[in-house]
């Protein structure tokens, strides 16, 4: 059976391998899927070691996704626009293709799992880091009539504000903004920020929520993060990222192997610790 793994550091409590082997059992695939602990100074050589072994590829978490970006040998297109990979296939050649799915993984949790058609809504996209890059392109390619970044550090927004809409034949609906000039309610609000990571809110104002607006963390943890409460507070609907990290692992594991698992009842079984 085919190899593949999740690299990151540490790794230890990655839900990945449950997810990968619940899809293998569903489709009935031959595969097996593991965690693998890099040293944080020898993520290439790891990659290199795996690739040697003849595994089939490997996802990558923090804090490899930009090095997973200069390593590949290929990126596509919506990892170049990231600027990170969070999904290696290995060619039978020894090629390294890069890609990212997180985005997609993102946009199919929202309109598959919660039900949400982003079609001419508001979005307000938090955070301008390596998460948020991911996000933007397939955002609006689910037709948001406004797409606004707000970013701690506004220099940062305005310039992912600007380099998307020039690589967007200048598409209108990206702005930036501070965290004291949102103007809500929107309709979907996302925290793409780290924040959370360490039990922190972003300094997002109470208004730009209204009475279900979808407020989506793209962290997940055993309790809601401080920005979920918060949301939830002002009338949002609260969701995590487990369903995003779902969706974002059925994509990897169709490049690997060509088949979609169904990833309902499996979100279901994990939000239920079993
Ligand atoms: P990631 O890959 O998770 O996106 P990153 O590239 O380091 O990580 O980006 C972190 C993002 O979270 C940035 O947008 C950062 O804001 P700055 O650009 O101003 O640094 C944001 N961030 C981190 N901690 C935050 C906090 N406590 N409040 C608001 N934003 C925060």
């Amino acid at each position: 059976s085919e190899r593949y793994c999740v690299i990151g550091n540490p790794i230890a409590h990655s839900k990945s391998p449950d997810i990968h082997a619940a899809f293998a059992l569903q489709t009935g695939q031959d595969m097996l899927y593991e965690r693998c602990l890099a040293p944080l100074d020898a993520f290439d050589a790891t990659v290199r070691a795996l690739v040697a072994a003849g595994y089939g590829g490997a996802n990558v978490t923090v804090p490899f996704k930009l090095q997973a970006a200069d390593l590949a040998d290929r990126l596509t297109e919506r990892a170049r626009a990231a600027g990170a990979v969070n999904t290696l296939i290995f060619n039978s050649s020894g090629g390294i293709i890069g890609d990212n799915t997180d985005g997609a993984g993102l946009v199919g949790d929202i309109t598959r799992n919660a039900g949400v058609d982003l079609e001419g809504k508001r979005v307000l996209l938090l955070g301008a880091g390596g998460a948020a890059r991911g996000a933007i392109v397939p955002l609006l390619a689910a037709l948001p009539a406004e797409l606004t970044i707000a970013n701690r550090t506004v220099a940062t927004a305005d310039a992912l504000v600007d380099r998307f809409t020039a690589q967007l034949a200048q598409d209108q609906r990206l702005a930036a903004c501070a965290f004291e000039n949102i103007a809500g309610p929107y309709d979907v609000v996302i925290n793409a920020t780290s924040a959370s990571l360490a039990d922190d809110l972003p300094p997002v104002p109470g208004s730009a929520f209204r009475a279900g607006t979808l407020a989506l963390d793209m962290m997940y943890g055993k309790v809601p993060s401080r920005f979920m409460v918060f949301a939830g507070e002002h009338g949002a609907l609260e969701r995590d990222g487990l369903g995003m990290l779902v969706e974002q692992a059925a994509e990897a594991f169709l490049l690997w192997r060509g088949a979609r698992p169904e990833t309902a009842a499996i979100l279901e079984r994990l939000r239920q610790g079993v």
